[in-house]
This record gives structure tokens, sequence and C-alpha cells, in this order.
């Protein structure tokens, strides 16, 4: 779907993410949302906290599961995904501290692998993702998927691309300061999402784009696994659709 604006764009799927979440309230259930960092999905937050406040929506049946955080990383520092997303959407709605997931950064090297299978674990304890939303990096990872990774493949921790790392040197003041791995949510993890929704904005991303929707399917551009799941939209403003 092609949208005038990511302004616009980001109201609509905040607006679904709202609805999915006030349908799970209303059956008592629990909101299972797989969450992602990075500038795209920055004005969906913003317009979540919005609701929030002048609107009431309530984040109190809500568990989120963020895709993935650079390792390792301390949780307060302010390039952590941890630190973002309080920054962006938990430190304004009222979703219970304990329903709060993002990959813990400062696990032990000897038990960063039984990390991952629990927090796998975890997520399929509840039912599996309700939603998870999106966005793509200049490789065609999603979360930090990166080229080389497996259809199935599930949370575990990762090296990262040197194109990534390059496309965060500026926040971290230059590539040296970069951690070389994270750890991610496996493209198998996020393919068993019962929905998801993938952002794109900006010329930046319209190449990557191009070869995400309408290229061959293949582990170089993890991103292309998508199109093989029945309930996902490629969210684009007219940058990001300029090569489609
Ligand atoms: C990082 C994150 C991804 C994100 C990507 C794009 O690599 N791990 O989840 O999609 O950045 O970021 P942006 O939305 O800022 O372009």
């Amino acid at each position: 779907v092609i949208f005038e604006s990511s302004q616009d764009a980001s109201i609509i799927v905040a607006q679904e993410i709202a609805t999915l979440i006030k349908e799970k309230s209303a059956a008592n259930k629990p909101c299972v949302l797989g969450l992602a960092t990075g500038s795209s999905p920055i004005k969906v937050y913003e317009e979540l906290v919005r609701m929030h406040k002048e609107e009431g929506l309530s984040f109190a049946n809500v568990v989120s599961f963020n895709l993935d955080e650079y390792y390792p990383m301390d949780k307060n520092n302010i390039q952590s995904y941890y630190y973002f997303m309080h920054e962006h959407l938990f430190n304004h709605v009222d979703i219970l501290p304990e329903n709060v997931n993002v990959p813990n950064g400062t696990v032990s090297p000897e038990d960063l692998h039984q990390y991952c299978i629990d927090y796998e674990n975890k997520i399929t304890e509840l039912g599996g993702l309700d939603f998870q939303l999106l966005g793509i990096g200049r490789t065609g990872h999603v979360g930090f998927n990166e080229p080389g990774s497996h259809f199935n493949s599930r949370t575990r921790s990762i090296i990262l691309d040197h194109i990534t790392r390059a496309d965060a040197a500026p926040s971290f003041l230059g590539i040296d300061n970069v951690p070389r791995k994270a750890i991610t949510m496996g493209v198998g993890t996020v393919r068993s999402a019962k929905r998801i929704v993938l952002l794109g904005w900006g010329l930046n991303k319209a190449s990557i784009l191009k070869e995400t929707i309408e290229g061959e399917i293949t582990g170089q551009v993890p991103a292309t696994y998508l199109q093989e799941h029945d309930n996902t939209t490629f969210v684009l403003d007219q940058g990001a659709a300029a090569e489609l």
C-alpha cells in the first residue's frame, strides 16, 4: 500500500494496532505485539501515545516483544533499543513493566544460547505474536536477520553486516563504537506472526524494497521471505515506492 506521506500511513497503522488491542481486551485476552525500533516506527508510536492520552487507549492487556537488541549493550545506554522503546512508547502508556520484553544485551556469553531459547518460548507460550511491526535495513534485514538468515531461523545472536554497522555509525559517533553483534528474533519467529506490517519510508529504501517485494525469494534478502506470508502488508510512502 502506497501513501502520500509516512505521517498519513503511520496513523492508519496505529489505528489497526489500537483496534486489535481493543478487540483482545474486549475478549479478555492479551494482545501480543512484536515491536520494532529505528526511525520508521516512531510516528506509529507517537500516534499510539496520543491515542492513550487523548482517547484513553489502554495498553494494560498488551504484552510486547521487541525484535532485537545490540550485543553487548547495557539497558541504560542511550543507544540501546531498550532505551529507545521506553523513550518513544513504554514510558508514555500504561503497559505493565512485566509485560515488556526487549532482548537483554547484558546476558553473559555462556547464557546467551539458553536466553534466546527462553525468549522464543515465552512468545510461543502466549500463543504467538498477534501483530508484528517491522522496518527494513538496507541489507534487506528484518530485525537483525542479515543476509544468509534461514527462513525458519529463531531468536539467536547474529554478527552484524558492515552496511548495517555503517548505517548505525552516526548514532554511535563512529563505526568503531557500533557493536559487532546483536540478538534478534528469527525470520521464522517473525513469519509465525498472525499479521505483519512492514514500514518503508524514503528514497533511501526504494531499491531494497523493490528487491523485497518484486525480487526472487532468497536468503540474501531475508525480507523477501515475507512474500510467502499470507497476511503481510508493505506500507510505503511515495519515495520508498519509487522503484516499484
Ligand atoms: C535496524 C533495526 C531494524 C530496522 C532498521 C531500519 O537495523 N534492527 O529493525 O528496521 O534498523 O531502521 P530505520 O527504520 O531507522 O531505517
